[in-house]
């Protein structure tokens, strides 16, 4: 099945220098798939919560990986929360397409629960960017690339994380923004828009969010 365009963005900025790849919240597998048929790490691990998905993700990775592939992936039915990558090992974990509260609540329990080892994260949160990347400025880790994607109509922001970047994250973005694009102001718009309205529920919180992003489309 074709990627999709926000996971094929995905798919472009992971690096190939990791021992293992973690395709976290998967669900079908279709990100961990390709990173597996474009030899992207020597493992490829497959988490999510849901068994039916994973007994049948299990099944289709068994039908149809040659040999080169077979001992290649891990099927993992559990809370991304509770993972536990090897310390021996650099790993790349990727969560795509979850809430950015919840995105944020299983990135501090995997930091926390793996003090000791290498972890970059590349995130595409659905919604709360904002929150996303505030919490990305607590980490020992540096932005290496961020972008916008548009699809459906609706807008994903990709951002990689890593230890070897010393590039600090800005909570509203900073290079991904182009402007001059109608599709960004778009997305700034809406983002203003939604924020005017949780006034209502923080002002002292929401006040300097929606200043901005409001000063990015002045
Ligand atoms: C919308 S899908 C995202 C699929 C893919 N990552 C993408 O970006 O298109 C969200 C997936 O997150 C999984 N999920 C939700 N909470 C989870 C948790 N605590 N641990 C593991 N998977 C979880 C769901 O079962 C679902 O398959």
């Amino acid at each position: 099945m074709a990627l999709s365009k926000r996971l094929s963005a995905i798919v472009d900025v992971v690096d190939s220098g990791y021992d293992e790849i973690w395709d976290c919240c998967c669900d079908h597998g279709l990100l961990g798939i390709e990173l597996l048929q474009q030899d992207k790490a020597q493992l490829i691990h497959f988490v999510d919560i849901v068994p039916e998905l994973m007994q049948a993700l299990n099944d289709k990775l068994e039908r149809f990986c040659n040999e080169e592939q077979r001992g290649r992936w891990q099927v993992h039915c559990q809370d991304v929360a509770a993972i536990t990558p090897d310390p021996q090992k650099r790993h790349l974990v990727i969560i795509a397409g979850v809430g950015g509260e919840l995105l944020v609540q299983f990135l501090a329990k995997i930091v926390s629960q793996n003090p000791n080892t290498y972890i970059d994260f590349i995130v595409c949160p659905v919604h709360h960017s904002y929150h996303v990347r505030s919490y990305l400025q607590t980490l020992q880790l540096g932005l290496v690339s961020e972008q916008l994607v548009c699809e459906n109509k609706r807008f994903y922001e990709i951002i990689v994380m890593s230890a070897s970047s010393s590039q600090l994250i800005t909570r509203i973005g900073q290079q991904m923004w182009q402007l001059t694009s109608k599709e960004h102001q778009a997305y700034l718009k809406q983002l203003c828009a939604h924020y005017q309205r949780m006034l209502n529920q923080d002002a002292d919180y929401y006040q300097p969010v929606l200043e901005q992003y409001s000063a990015l489309l002045s």
